[in-house]
């Protein structure tokens, strides 16, 4: 027994904002953005818009691609950093707006590898027989943890969702997760405010000591990439796409370079997206399958790491 994906769909908000934009209010350049991450712009939610208003467009059209009817949905996880509320979960609200209820669903937090984690964890539940036809999402509202005024941060992220349905098949799916986590990292990627007694206690923004995170990326999504590959008994030239997570093309590079794969296999959305956290990787895996490069059949390798830290991949047949 197999978990396979059936479909994708994802949604960004209208609202682009440009490096050029950006520069006229903080002390940038695009030529410094692009030069470093690969950005050129990023997608930013209305003040009134919020995590599950994107997420739900992006279910809605994954479910459309798959031709699934939301009746059939048995398992609901939404990865988010971002969530609605402090409760309930995210996912709850989204199925009391999708107008189906009574299965489990839950909002998976690892940050920027939120999706690969929620992914898993789907698999698991498919393969051990809780569930048939699942839908994961991740969605985030970036913009709400942003400081604009800091230019090592605000330039980076951007808001977006993007979701995949899962079913339960006969036909080879996902061959192989792996997840790992690191909390002695906690330190170097985090937003650490807290709602205590109706006030925020410690900063609500996101904060990063980039060169730290960008070399811990690097070491961390090879070795997951080695292991994953390892344990599924496939070679590195058996990866038809890999589907990182897009925080820093210069990032996804160096992790394509030690796969051997020239950039024509990759995916990428950095440039038009930004960091959209857990949203980024299925929001590429869309554009791949949408754009038509990624087929059926296809062999694909989804990477994500993000605050924790926490990383992992999935290897699958698409
Ligand atoms: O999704 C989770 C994973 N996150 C990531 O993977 C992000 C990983 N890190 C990175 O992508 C990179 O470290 C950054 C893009 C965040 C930063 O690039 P960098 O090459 O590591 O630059 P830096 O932080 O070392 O800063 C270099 C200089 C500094 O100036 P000085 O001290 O050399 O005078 C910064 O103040 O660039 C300056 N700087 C900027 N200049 C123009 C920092 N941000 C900006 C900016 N515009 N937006």
């Amino acid at each position: 027994m197999y978990a396979r994906i059936v479909g994708t769909g994802s949604y960004l908000p209208e609202q682009i904002v440009t490096n050029d934009d950006l520069a006229k209010r903080i002390e940038t350049s695009d030529e410094w953005i692009a030069s470093r991450t690969g950005i050129r712009q990023r997608h930013i939610a209305q003040p009134e818009q919020l995590t599950s208003d994107l997420a739900l467009i992006a279910i809605e059209r994954a479910l459309e691609s798959a031709g699934v009817a939301r009746e059939e949905i048995d398992l609901l996880i939404v990865a988010t950093t971002t969530p609605d509320n402090i409760f309930p979960s995210t996912a709850c609200l989204l199925q009391e707006r999708l107008g189906v209820h009574g299965f489990p669903a839950f909002d998976m937090q690892a940050v920027c590898a939120g999706f690969i984690y929620a992914l898993a964890t789907a698999n698991a539940m498919i393969k051990s027989g809780a569930a048939q036809c699942a839908v994961i999402v991740g969605a985030e509202k970036l913009s709400n943890l942003i400081n604009w005024e800091d230019r090592a941060t605000c330039v980076l992220f951007g808001d977006g969702a993007g979701a995949v349905v899962l079913k339960a098949s006969d036909e080879p799916g996902i061959l192989h997760t792996q997840l790992h986590a690191d909390g002695r990292y906690s330190g170097i990627l985090k937003a650490e405010g807290r709602v205590t007694q109706g006030a925020i206690d410690g900063s609500p923004w996101i904060y990063m000591e980039g060169n730290a995170v960008f070399k811990f990326a690097v070491r961390a999504l090879a070795d997951v990439a080695e292991q994953t590959l390892a344990a599924a008994g496939l070679a590195k030239s058996d990866i038809d796409w890999l589907v990182p997570h897009q925080a820093n093309l210069r990032i996804i590079e160096a992790t394509a370079k030690h796969l051997h794969l020239p950039m024509e296999q990759v995916i990428v959305t950095v440039d038009k997206h930004g960091n959209t956290s857990a949203a980024s990787i299925p929001l590429a895996l869309d554009e791949g399958v949408k754009s038509g490069r990624i087929r059926p059949g296809q062999t694909l390798l989804l990477e994500g790491i993000g605050g924790g830290f926490a990383w992992g991949s999935v290897l699958l047949k698409y």
